[in-house]
């Protein structure tokens, strides 16, 4: 297990995504796959002070089938809340076997472009949004400032080619961060490659 990252599964015997799982005497170990989710990766890169923490209450904005919320839920354990949004029919059915396994996930079927549909999450202590659309930032503050708790932390994974494929990734970055300037302190940033081409990962800093 040396070098890897890997969560304590919440849910020992089961798999999510096929992943390796290592049993300690500490407890069952679920192996992050670094290739597969862009917070192992952003982890390996070097992100500091995560604030999805046990207990924590996190809103998943592009669960798709759960592969990094699953993570997000291990470590949040049995204490936290974890929102899953993801819009896509097909996904869901997955995403929703995988909450049936987890008693802190919840699937939410909703387009995140509309934070009404899914009010009733109420204030939450960190946003992680990995939707990858052209008008994500949009996304991004209109469900912080409809979730996010005052000077909560929003995680961002950008990806140059969803946003603006005529233009080299890193002048995409620069322009998410200035949609973003306004409402947010970007307070780390890390290109994910080798793990994910021009693909961006902020650590973003809600402003009040
Ligand atoms: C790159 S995948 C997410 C992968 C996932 N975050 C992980 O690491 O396991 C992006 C997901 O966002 C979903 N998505 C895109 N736009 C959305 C929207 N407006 N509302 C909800 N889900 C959306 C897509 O259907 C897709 O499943």
């Amino acid at each position: 297990m040396e070098g890897k990252l890997a969560t304590r599964n919440i849910s020992p015997g089961t798999r999510v995504y096929g992943e390796k799982i290592v049993r300690l005497e500490s407890g069952e170990y679920r192996i992050w796959d670094l290739f597969r989710s862009k917070l192992a990766g952003a982890l390996k890169k070097g992100l500091r002070g995560l604030e999805i923490v046990p207990g924590a209450k996190v809103l998943y904005l592009g669960a798709a089938t759960g592969t990094t919320p699953s993570h997000v839920s291990d470590i949040i354990g049995e204490e936290g809340e974890l929102y899953c949004v993801e819009f896509a029919q097909r996904s869901m059915r997955e995403l929703i076997a995988v909450c049936e396994k987890r008693p802190n996930m919840f699937p939410i079927h909703a387009d995140a472009n509309n934070p009404e549909e899914y009010k009733d999450v109420g204030e939450v202590d960190v946003v992680y949004m990995d939707v990858s659309q052209p008008n994500q930032s949009e996304i991004l503050i209109k469900n912080c400032y409809a979730f996010l708790k005052k000077g909560g932390i929003a995680y961002l994974c950008v990806k140059s080619q969803s946003i603006d494929v005529t233009l080299p990734p890193r002048q995409v970055f620069e322009i998410v961060k200035k949609q973003l300037a306004r409402d947010f302190t970007v307070e780390q940033e890390y290109e994910l490659a080798p793990y994910d081409l021009d693909h961006l990962f902020l650590a973003l800093r809600r402003k009040d």
